[in-house]
């Protein structure tokens, strides 16, 4: 036990700064981007009539391709928002702030703007505030520096893959993800200890426990390795989340690799801002 604390220490005098670092961004507030929250807005105020991608459905018109509606200058839409058709069957959202009035504004532009939001399974801004929010995928994965370390960083992940493929890992990652499978160890006093593998020799095994600290073995002093058949990904995301979320998560990721804004507190979708 003694000599494997002081193991512990000298890695943590070597990787100590790194992860103090990284604690910190996972721990900074993370408040989605402004136009995240206009997304969430259409979503809830006003896809159900005009549809998610706003073109239109059975109780609304289309606003997203028609041109009339795009000429519109942001002043006029942003009127029509608060006030309604009156008579019209276009309720008044009088209730919402102003702020708020123009995320929506700035979302339906990117509906009106980007061909490419559509051949997306889902709508990537509500795949963010799932990825940081309810999904928990930021507490172990991180995107733009934002994140948990102790699996693979998704910036760029999804950019060369389809739906289909990143849709299988998310559902079943015990089986997709074969090298993903953590590692227990029993000390000879006992104590149980369960991480990833990130150094493994004849003789010595580092592993990275889930709050980022590193723990270094000398095999001998080991009674037990023991290889876990679960993936540290969690396995249940396919009743914790609806098809919905899915394919929005997976927008998401195919998109926040392309590019976009780089500002801290941003979103870096790849249209990120209306054009
Ligand atoms: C209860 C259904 C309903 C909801 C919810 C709704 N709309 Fe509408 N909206 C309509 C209908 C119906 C029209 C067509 C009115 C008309 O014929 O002039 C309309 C028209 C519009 C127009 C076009 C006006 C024009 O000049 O033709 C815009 C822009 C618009 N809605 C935006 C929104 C936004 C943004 C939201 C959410 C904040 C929203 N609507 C929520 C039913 C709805
Ligand atoms: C408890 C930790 C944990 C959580 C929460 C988690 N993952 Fe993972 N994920 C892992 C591990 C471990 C791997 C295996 C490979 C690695 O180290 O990245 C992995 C792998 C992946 C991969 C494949 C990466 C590659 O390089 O092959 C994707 C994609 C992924 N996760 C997406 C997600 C998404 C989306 C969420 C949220 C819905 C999520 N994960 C939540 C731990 C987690």
């Amino acid at each position: 036990m003694l000599r494997w604390c002081r193991f512990r220490l000298v890695f943590f005098m070597a990787f100590g700064m790194a992860s103090a670092n990284q604690l910190r961004a996972q721990k900074a507030p993370e408040s989605p981007s402004p136009t995240a929250q206009g997304s969430a807005l259409f979503v809830s105020n006003c896809a159900a009539c005009h549809g998610s991608d706003g073109r239109g459905g059975e109780r609304a018109p289309d606003i997203a391709t028609v041109s009339e509606i795009q000429d519109l200058p942001n002043s006029d839409l942003e009127e029509i928002i608060r006030n309604g058709i009156s008579g019209a069957g276009m309720p008044a959202f009088n209730s919402l702030s102003p702020e708020d009035i123009k995320g929506v504004v700035a979302y339906l532009r990117i509906l009106q703007g980007m061909g490419s939001v559509s051949k997306l399974p889902g709508n990537p801004y509500a795949g963010e505030v799932l990825f940081f929010g309810k999904a928990r995928c930021s507490s172990c994965h991180m995107v733009y520096g934002k994140g948990g370390f102790i699996a693979a960083d998704l910036t760029h992940y999804g950019i060369d893959k389809t739906a289909s493929q990143i849709r299988n890992i998310i559902t079943d990652p015990d089986e997709y993800l074969p090298s993903s499978r953590p590692v227990t160890i029993v000390t000879r006093d006992g104590q149980k200890i369960t991480g990833m593998i990130r150094n493994n020799d004849n003789f010595n095994i580092s592993i990275q426990t889930m709050d980022g600290s590193f723990h270094f073995f000398q095999k001998a002093y080991l009674k037990q390795i023991h290889f876990d058949y679960h993936s540290l990904m969690p396995g249940n995301y396919s009743s914790t989340l609806n098809d919905r979320e899915i394919n929005d998560l997976i927008s998401y990721l195919m998109n926040v690799g392309g590019g976009g804004t780089h500002d801290p507190g941003q979103s870096h979708l790849k249209f990120s801002e209306p054009r």
